[in-house]
């Protein structure tokens, strides 16, 4: 595999980025870098990207649209120090990470969709996978992966609901820089969330149309209205008869 190794000391997290080519899927890459490892090794900030991935993948057993030098696919090992009920807020962290990256070129117009997709423009621009590994019920590690469409001009007709930053801003954005500034950005957010994830909740409902006062169909045909976040990250929805309900994944 071609692949060449760099390493960025940021404030809370030592990062060392595997720049890969071509790879299945950077979640997938980073799985087995971390099983082949000790286990007394310390997976924390390792990361991957990769030009294109043969089958990037998406939430809900969806694949990810990976064409060659357009997207930003990352992947980073975490292991959030967070008691294992909040693990979800980590995916909410990260869309926070990418929702300021993204204002650094855009004023407005950004939002998050619960859980973790940012839209622009009321169009996707990137999507979240985070999955964990556990053993008894100890966190072994989360992986974070994220799928931002930068440089797309264009999308499959199937992806009609896709965009790109590019065709927001109309100019061509630097991959480097995007990535520079994200990293730091899960840099900044990851330290909150670890010190007070109360914060990324409220952080989270500052910057979605989500959070609260949106109508929503859910998948099992009901109707409701948000009412926020609860302390792990959950959507809460009130239905019509009045009773609430917490979503804790879902599409809607
Ligand atoms: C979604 O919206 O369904 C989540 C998409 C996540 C895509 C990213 S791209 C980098 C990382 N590698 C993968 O295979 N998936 C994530």
């Amino acid at each position: 595999m071609n692949r060449s190794l760099t390493t960025l000391f940021l404030s809370r997290l030592n990062i060392t980025l595997h720049r890969l080519k071509v790879v299945d899927s950077t979640n997938t890459y980073l799985k087995s870098v971390a099983s082949n490892l000790p286990s007394s090794t310390n997976l924390e900030g390792i990361a991957a990207t990769a030009e294109m991935q043969t089958s990037g993948r998406g939430r809900m057993g969806r694949t990810w649209y990976s064409p060659t030098g357009e997207g930003l696919y990352l992947s980073l090992l975490l292991k959030p120090r967070l008691e294992i009920e909040r693990l979800p807020l980590l995916a909410l962290t990260c869309a926070i990470a990418v929702y300021e990256t993204l204002h650094r070129y855009l004023e407005q117009g950004i939002d998050i969709k619960w859980p973790n997709d940012l839209l622009v423009h009321n169009r996707k621009v990137c999507g979240i996978l985070c999955e964990a590994a556990f053993e008894r019920s100890e966190l072994l590690y989360a992986i974070a992966g994220i799928g931002v469409n930068l440089n797309q001009k264009e999308f499959p007709e199937e992806l009609n609901s896709a965009t790109s930053l590019r065709i927001a801003v109309g100019y061509e954005i630097d991959k480097e820089d995007f990535l520079h500034e994200l990293l730091n950005q899960i840099d900044r957010w990851y330290a909150v969330l670890e010190s007070n994830s109360d914060e990324i909740r409220q952080a989270w409902t500052n910057r979605s149309s989500y959070a609260y006062g949106k109508k929503l169909l859910l998948p099992d045909g009901c109707s409701g209205t948000t009412r926020g976040l609860t302390a792990s990250g959950s959507l809460l929805i009130e239905l019509e008869d009045g009773t609430s309900r917490t979503l804790r994944d879902a599409d809607l």
